[in-house]
């Protein structure tokens, strides 16, 4: 097989074990492996996450390869993410990444995990060529991104607490619906009345977000009630809490999206991370396009999760514009920021 640039991704920073074959920026292959035994903890146990990283990579690898029916001798790079994430969790994929990349004799590309996402909306095309918006909305983070040609970073704003996933999360405990949370808030409230209660919306200065407050209501809602009108209430109007709930989280992410479509004049934006996979936020996401007259970017579900199709895709481009920051051999790297670059 002959290809420029075929490279294989490795995404360990969480619970996920994936591995991607992208060629050329288009995807071959994307296996994820995701690890069920964190459900019945509520949140993902570190030390059970990278011995399962350890199970799994092999397989995955081999998986990927075989469906995207490439041989390893054929590769031209392991792009591999290098942070922020999970310590034990990274070490596992780098260990592997270094080794297989040094065995095939190819280079190993370090990728932060934050890049693969603000990537993640464009693969199989090319990223947008004018300045243009990432909101990243996923587990872990929240982050409104100012994007240049380049891949060079600005970050217009954070969440001063919890992100929205973890939202999501917490929300979905005190509801006791499962973990991750996301997922079921969105099947439920999918049958829900959203006008059911109104939850509080934090508006912050400039473009911050923050979560904690809305996650403490629903809280001080839930116990308000008494026990004998909260076991009614959970067992009849469940979905509307859920998308009572759901409303308020997707209400700050757009009134924050609309006012720095506004006052950056984006012509695109990409929306990205596993809260970009909820239902209500993509139908309101393409709403608000339409409104601004910008084109909105998300990814389909499977690259809107964590995957290594993001994290090969992510090098291909940075391969692509001779991007090979930093040097020598990627190590992990839990904090590691979004890399801005003047
Ligand atoms: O990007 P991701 O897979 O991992 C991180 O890098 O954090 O995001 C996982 C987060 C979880 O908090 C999960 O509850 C949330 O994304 N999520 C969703 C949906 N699917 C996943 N949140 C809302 N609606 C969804 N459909
Ligand atoms: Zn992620």
């Amino acid at each position: 097989m002959s290809n420029d640039s075929l490279i294989l991704g490795i995404e360990s920073s969480c619970d996920d074990t994936a591995a991607a074959v992208v060629a050329n920026g288009k995807v071959l292959s994307s296996e994820i492996s995701s690890q069920q035994m964190h459900s019945r903890f509520g949140g993902v146990v570190p030390e059970l996450a990278s011995r399962a990283h350890q199970r799994r990579i092999v397989p995955v690898v081999r998986t990927a390869l075989r469906k995207a029916d490439v041989a390893p001798s054929d590769l031209t790079a392991v792009a591999v993410t290098r942070g922020p994430g999970l310590a034990g969790s990274l070490l596992v994929g780098l260990g592997f990444a270094r080794a297989y990349a040094f065995g095939l004799g190819v280079q190993v590309v370090g990728i932060n995990h934050l890049e693969g996402h603000i990537c993640s909306a464009s693969i199989g095309r090319s990223l947008p060529t004018h300045p243009w918006l990432c909101l990243i909305v996923s587990g872990g983070h929240t982050q409104l991104v100012f994007v240049e040609q380049g891949l060079s970073f600005r970050i217009l704003g954070t969440t001063r607490d919890d992100a929205a996933g973890e939202a999501f999360d917490k929300v979905a405990r005190l509801l006791d619906i499962g973990y991750p949370g996301g997922p079921a808030i969105d099947r439920l409230a999918a049958q829900g009345d959203l006008a059911f209660h109104r939850f509080p919306r934090a508006r912050l200065e400039g473009y911050d977000f923050s979560f904690s407050g809305l996650k403490t209501s629903v809280l001080y809602y839930l116990n308000g009630l008494g026990e004998k009108k909260r076991t009614a209430l959970m067992r009849r109007r469940l979905p509307d809490i859920c998308a009572a709930f759901q409303e308020a989280v997707v209400d700050m992410l757009i009134d924050v999206l609309h006012r720095a479509i506004g006052e950056t004049g984006v012509r695109d934006v990409h929306i990205v991370g596993g809260v970009s996979a909820n239902a209500r936020l993509r139908q309101r996401t393409e709403a608000l396009g339409e409104t601004c007259g910008v084109r909105m970017h998300m990814p389909p579900p499977a690259y809107c999760i964590d995957n290594a199709a993001m994290i090969a895709f992510a090098a291909h481009i940075r391969l692509s514009i001779g991007r090979t920051d930093p040097p020598g051999n990627p190590v992990a790297e839990p904090n590691l920021p979004l890399a801005t670059f003047a």
